[in-house]
C-alpha cells in the first residue's frame, strides 16, 4: 500500500483517531495535514513532539463553513492540491432522546455531519478535475445499527455514509473514490469519558473481547487511501471486534 508523494488532509486529526490516521498515512509517504479545533500553542507543539510527527497543524472550526473553507483553501495555496481527505472530525453528546435538547442535537450535527460538506465541498471540483481522489468518511458501528442513548450520533453517522454512497456515484468515473470506515468501540478519550459501567457492559457484548486501537482504524484508511485501491468504492467498512456483523 502506498500513499507517496500523496497530500493528505485529515480533520479532526489532534483526537484518538485522527493521530493515529496522520501517523498511518505520514509512514505510507504522504505529507500529511491535520485540521483541528483545540489549538493553542503549547498542546500543539507537544502532540507533534508526543506522537513523533512531522506535520502541519491547522487550527479552526470545520463545523463553520466559512472556516472550513478558509482552512481547505490553504492547505490548496500552500500545497497545490489535496488528493486525500478524511473526514474524522467527530464529538458525541449522550443523552436519551427524551433527555436530548436541540443544543445537544444541533452541535452533534454540525461536528459530524455539516462538517463532511464544509471541507469536502471545496475541494470536491478539483478532485474530479485532477482525476484522482480518496475520501474517507470515519462513521460509527452505531450509525450502522444505532444506540441507546445516542439518536443524534446514530444519526450524523449514518448521514455520512449516505453521503458516501451518493459521493461514490459522483467520483466514480474521474479516478475519485469515496468511501467509509465504521470503527466500533475504539480506546480514546472520546469512549473513555462514558461512565464505567455502560463501557464495561458493552465491551462484554464485543466479540473478540476488547476495544479496538486507533492503529486498527487506521489501516482501514490506509487501504482506502492507497494508490492501489482503485476499485473499491461506496462501501462502508466495519472495524468493530465483530461487535455488529451482517
Ligand atoms: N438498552 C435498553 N435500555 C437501556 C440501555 C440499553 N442499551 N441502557 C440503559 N437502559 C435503561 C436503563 O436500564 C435505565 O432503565 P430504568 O430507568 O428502568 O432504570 C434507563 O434506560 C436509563 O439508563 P441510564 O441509567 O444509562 O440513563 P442515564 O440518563 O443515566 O444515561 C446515557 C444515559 C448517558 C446515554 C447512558 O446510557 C450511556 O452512556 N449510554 C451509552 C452511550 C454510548 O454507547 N456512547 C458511545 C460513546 S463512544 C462513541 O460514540 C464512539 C463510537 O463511535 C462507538
Amino acid at each position: 500500500m502506498s500513499s507517496k508523494d500523496r497530500i493528505a488532509v485529515v480533520t479532526g486529526g489532534t483526537g484518538g483517531i485522527g493521530t493515529a490516521i496522520c501517523q498511518r498515512l505520514k509512514a505510507e509517504g504522504a505529507t500529511v495535514v491535520s485540521i483541528s479545533h483545540s489549538c493553542e500553542k503549547d498542546r500543539i507543539a507537544d502532540w507533534l513532539a508526543e506522537n513523533n510527527l512531522d506535520i502541519d497543524v491547522l487550527c479552526g472550526n470545520i463545523a463553520d463553513e466559512a472556516d472550513a473553507a478558509r482552512m481547505m483553501k490553504a492547505v490548496m495555496d500552500k500545497q497545490g492540491r489535496i488528493d486525500i481527505l478524511v473526514n474524522c472530525a467527530g464529538i458525541t453528546r449522550d443523552a436519551t432522546f427524551k433527555k436530548m435538547d436541540a443544543g445537544q442535537w444541533e452541535a452533534v450535527i454540525n461536528t459530524n455531519l455539516n462538517s463532511v460538506y464544509y471541507a469536502t465541498r471545496p475541494i470536491w471540483t478539483t478532485l474530479l478535475e485532477q482525476g484522482f481522489g480518496r475520501v474517507i468518511n470515519i462513521a460509527s458501528v452505531n450509525g450502522q445499527r444505532g444506540q441507546f442513548g445516542q439518536a443524534n450520533y446514530s444519526a450524523a453517522k449514518a448521514g455520512m455514509h449516505g453521503i458516501t454512497m451518493a459521493l461514490a456515484y459522483e467520483g466514480a468515473a474521474k479516478g475519485v473514490t469515496v468511501n467509509t470506515v465504521s470503527p466500533g468501540y475504539v480506546e480514546t478519550a472520546m469512549t473513555a469519558a462514558m461512565r464505567d459501567d455502560v463501557r464495561e457492559s458493552i465491551v462484554g457484548g464485543i466479540p473478540m473481547r476488547r476495544m479496538g486501537k486507533p492503529e486498527e482504524i487506521a489501516a482501514a484508511v490506509a487501504f482506502l487511501a492507497a494508490d492501489e485501491s482503485t476499485y473499491t468504492t461506496g462501501v462502508n467498512l466495519p472495524v468493530n471486534g465483530g461487535l455488529f456483523i451482517h
